[in-house]
């Protein structure tokens, strides 16, 4: 079992430069996807190897992750994607993500860290303050997929977003995926581990309007 790393420590106060669109990505003018508590990565690479009209943005909590996967990209010489470390909440708050978050067609958080106690919600990435930095800087149209095996992790995400005026709920049968970043449907490491276990997902897509 992995340790959890707290995100509220001051380790993380301090964020890494964000490089500009074209020096992440070989064509800066694709659509731009960003996936936030990456992980590993294999998700992205998945996704950038095979989706070659989008480029991919991973960002994840774990030092040691994004170097092997910063590593990886660069041996196999992928140009679609680009990993950041850090706490998204702080990276995405930080003026210098600004230009990021206008550039963005989506967004996926895919089964975030629970943090079951009460006294933990405050650790978990979606805030209402977080998903204001974002209604102030999507731009209109810009989709937010959430997913977890976890109901009431589903309830806090959704509320937090249905809350803010600017989300608007996508009915998933009037949903075309086959123009979204994730055209085939890819799963996460960890949804595979879900679907194994026979768990229920629980997942929704949203818009900016
Ligand atoms: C349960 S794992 C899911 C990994 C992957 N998305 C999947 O579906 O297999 C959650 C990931 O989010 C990362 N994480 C948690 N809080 C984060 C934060 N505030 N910013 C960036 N990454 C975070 C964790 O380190 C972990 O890798």
């Amino acid at each position: 079992m992995r340790q959890h790393v707290n995100p509220l420590s001051n380790n993380f106060n301090e964020i890494e430069k964000i490089p500009s669109l074209s020096e992440m990505f070989g064509d800066s003018k694709l659509n731009l996807h960003l996936d936030i508590g990456c992980a590993a990565g294999e998700f992205l690479f998945d996704l950038a190897l095979v989706n070659t009209s989008w480029n991919y943005l991973g960002i994840e909590i774990r030092e040691k992750l994004v170097n092997n996967a910063r590593l990886k990209v660069l041996e196999k010489e992928i140009k679609n994607l680009y990993f950041v470390f850090g706490n998204a909440n702080n990276i995405l708050n930080d003026a210098q993500s600004k230009f990021l978050i206008k550039n963005l067609k989506s967004i996926s958080f895919n089964f975030p860290d629970p943090w079951f106690k009460k006294r933990h919600h405050k650790r978990r990435v979606i805030q209402p303050e977080f998903i204001n930095i974002l209604a102030n800087s999507l731009e209109k149209g810009t989709l937010i997929f959430i997913k977890t095996d976890v109901k009431d992790l589903f309830d806090y995400m959704d509320c937090n977003i249905s809350s803010n005026f600017y989300f608007k709920k996508i009915d998933k049968k009037d949903f075309n995926y086959s123009d979204s970043f994730n055209p085939n449907k890819v799963k996460t490491n960890r949804e595979k581990n879900v679907i194994v276990n026979q768990l229920d997902i629980f997942e929704r897509i949203y818009i900016k309007i």
